[in-house]
């Protein structure tokens, strides 16, 4: 079991602290991304994963036999993935430095997509503009697998502000600003930066945001991380997920 440190010092088994202070990779797949893997031997297609870190789930999908684009937007991430591959999958792996909402790719380019805990990373316009463009590069009838932070897990703290705007009916009530403020234990470690905000989602608000893009929503549900170690009391509600297909046409 990998153990390591982020920068205040706790021990959390299985996370590996991102180089660029966005989380962690974590290294226990969820269901979603078991589902994005298990289509990597039958894709007929190559398959992206945006937001790979270190490879999690680029690795097994070559395993599997895939073809795989794998983006991130930290190159020490990429290189680092490229020297874990084995030179039999290396030929079916590239690596793009890339950025969403802005990088991009040829029109029905990919079989799949997975895209695991970067979208809470982006403002409401970029995560619509993002799923608009994971629409254009998937082929018709290709999946596209997503999960977000929800308020419920790490940051539970926020969770009753978020229920608040929720039930206020707010587009995007899972904004949160400030993030120190809210991290479920006292922290006053300057080494802490993280990200200036995060857009903290549910199912229902990524299912929603998919189907405005085109996608038909196949499935959404929270996913349940409490194998979380080392943060405390979790309900099940941790991570949020979406499966969802562009139509056939
Ligand atoms: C919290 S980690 C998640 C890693 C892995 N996908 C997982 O589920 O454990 C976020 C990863 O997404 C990358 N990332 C964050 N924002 C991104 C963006 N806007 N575009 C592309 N990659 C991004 C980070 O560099 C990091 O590797």
């Amino acid at each position: 079991m990998a153990k390591e440190r982020n920068a205040a010092g706790w021990r959390l088994p299985n996370m590996r602290p991102t180089l660029n202070d966005t989380g962690f990779m974590f290294e226990v797949l969820d269901e979603y991304a078991e589902a994005f893997i298990a289509e990597a031997g039958r894709a007929g297609g190559p398959l992206l994963e945006i937001g790979c870190a270190f490879g999690v789930a680029t690795l097994p999908a070559l395993a599997a036999g895939a073809e795989v684009v794998a983006c991130d937007m930290e190159q020490g991430h990429l290189d680092e993935l490229l020297a874990a591959a084995p030179a039999a999958d290396r030929e079916r792996l590239e690596c793009v430095l890339g950025q969403l909402p802005y990088v991009d790719f040829a029109p029905e380019s990919f079989a799949a997509i997975l895209c695991s805990r970067v979208l809470h990373f982006l403002d409401g316009s970029a995560i619509d503009a993002s799923l608009r463009k994971m629409y254009r590069w998937l082929v018709p009838g290709g999946r596209l697998y997503l999960v977000a932070d929800t308020p419920y897990g790490i940051w539970r703290k926020f969770a009753p502000v978020f229920d608040a705007r929720l039930a206020r009916g707010e587009r995007w009530p899972g904004l949160m600003i400030g993030l120190e403020n809210w991290l479920p234990y006292p922290t006053r470690d300057a080494r802490i930066k993280g990200p200036p905000f995060m857009n903290l989602l549910n199912p229902d608000l990524l299912a929603r945001s998919c189907r405005e893009a085109g996608f038909e929503v196949q499935r959404a549900s929270y996913i349940d991380r409490s194998d979380f170690a080392g943060l405390g009391r979790m309900d099940g509600r941790e991570n949020a997920g979406v499966l969802a297909r562009r139509p056939a046409g």
